[in-house]
């Protein structure tokens, strides 16, 4: 059913109270195909909110996609194809492939949002993007009204990167992701304080089952939950330098955190840097820096889209300022 000046307060995991114009939800296809058929003069697909900011109100056909359903594509000694609608839980969808003893998506545990999201910006996290485990997608072009499919070349993924987040902005709806997981996973346990949790937790049998339960621990400790404090994670992407100005900053800021890249560049930590300037834990009115995350902002109850993206142009000059270093936002904003 199509509503008219419909609230997206409860679908954006920020808690932004603004308004769209028309919004209906979609679970097939031809339903996608009715609603395009409501002449608007734009047309803006929505997942599960986790990763946009709503600076206004959207003055055209917002359409939240729920398309269902995951499954087993095909087999062979080494792999399972897995494919899921883009409506499907992203972290509902690793929890069926680890259940199944599929590996491969268990470092991605408990990322909030949907399957159809997840090309976006090509997931990430503890050293694995869904880059690692693509296998193909399907794609709605809205104007052109045609499918698409989608290799994983055709995505042109990168660091929080796709086609999909800049060429080919608004132009298409993902259906449906399909992935290639492994039968006999490789544990992949280096990144951050994976192992450390593993001993906390008492684990001497390695499984994609435990190093999902470390994720969600150690992501728990130090990630805001959206349905107590509204935020979309990492507000800024951790940006990107060539080794001689690390040098130069190294020798001003001893501690800085950085990690080498294949190619000699470092990638800094941009939760450090915004650290450095005084921002964690900031509050003013309904807005924040997170306490134990200075790389989320946070919206504590009524903070406006506007109040905050303020907040993030602070945020970016006051690291330009200090370390002259760019900081690039990561979530949408709209
Ligand atoms: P939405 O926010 O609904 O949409 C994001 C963008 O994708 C929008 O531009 C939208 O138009 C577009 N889009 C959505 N669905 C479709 C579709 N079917 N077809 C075409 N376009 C579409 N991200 C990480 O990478 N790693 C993390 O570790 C991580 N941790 C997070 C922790 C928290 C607490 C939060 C709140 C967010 C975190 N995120 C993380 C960000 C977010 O979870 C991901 O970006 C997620 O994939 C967004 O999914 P969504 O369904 O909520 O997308
Ligand atoms: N740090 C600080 N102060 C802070 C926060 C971080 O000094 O307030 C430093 C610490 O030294 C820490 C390092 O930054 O060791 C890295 O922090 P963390 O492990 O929390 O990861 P991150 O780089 O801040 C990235 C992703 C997250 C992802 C985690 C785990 C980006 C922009 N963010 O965060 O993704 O979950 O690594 O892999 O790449 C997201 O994209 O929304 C997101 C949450």
């Amino acid at each position: 059913m199509l509503e008219e000046n419909f609230s997206l307060k409860k679908y954006n995991t920020f808690g932004i109270d603004a308004a769209a114009r028309y919004f209906s939800t979609f679970s097939t296809l031809e339903e996608l195909n009715e609603l395009l058929d409501v002449n608007q003069p734009s047309t803006f697909i929505l997942g599960g909110g986790s990763n946009i900011l709503l600076t206004k109100n959207i003055d055209g056909l917002v359409l939240k996609n729920d398309i269902l359903g995951i499954e087993k594509l095909k087999e062979d000694d080494e792999h399972v194809y897995v494919k899921a609608g883009a409506g499907v839980n992203w972290h509902e969808l690793v929890l069926h492939c680890i259940s199944n003893n599929w590996g491969g998506m268990e470092n991605l545990s408990l990322i909030p949002g949907n399957t159809g999201a997840s090309p976006m910006q090509n997931i990430g996290a503890y050293g694995v993007e869904i880059k690692d485990i693509f296998f193909e997608l399907e794609a709605f072009h809205l104007e052109e009204k045609k499918l698409v499919s989608f290799n994983l070349k055709d995505c042109e993924f990168g660091y929080r990167e796709s086609v999909f987040k800049r060429k080919f902005r608004n132009k298409f709806v993902i259906l449906n992701v399909s992935f290639r997981l492994s039968k006999h996973p490789v544990f992949n346990t280096s990144y951050g304080a994976i192992e450390k949790e593993l001993e906390a937790m008492g684990v001497t049998e390695l499984s994609i089952r435990a190093i999902s339960q470390a994720v969600v621990n150690i992501r728990r400790s130090k990630l805001p939950d959206p349905a107590v404090i509204g935020n979309a994670g990492s507000f800024f992407k951790n940006p990107e330098i060539g080794s001689k100005q690390f040098e130069v900053l190294k020798n001003d800021f001893q501690n800085i955190v950085g990690y080498e890249l294949p190619g000699g560049n470092i990638k800094l930590a941009a939760g450090w840097l915004i650290e450095q300037c005084g921002w964690k834990g900031f509050r003013k009115g309904d807005v924040g820096c997170h306490e134990k995350q200075a790389l989320v902002l946070v919206n504590y109850g009524n903070a406006t889209g506007g109040d905050i993206y303020s907040l993030s142009t602070e945020i970016i000059n006051s690291v330009h300022d200090k370390f002259g270093v760019l900081l690039e936002r990561e979530v949408n904003i709209i």
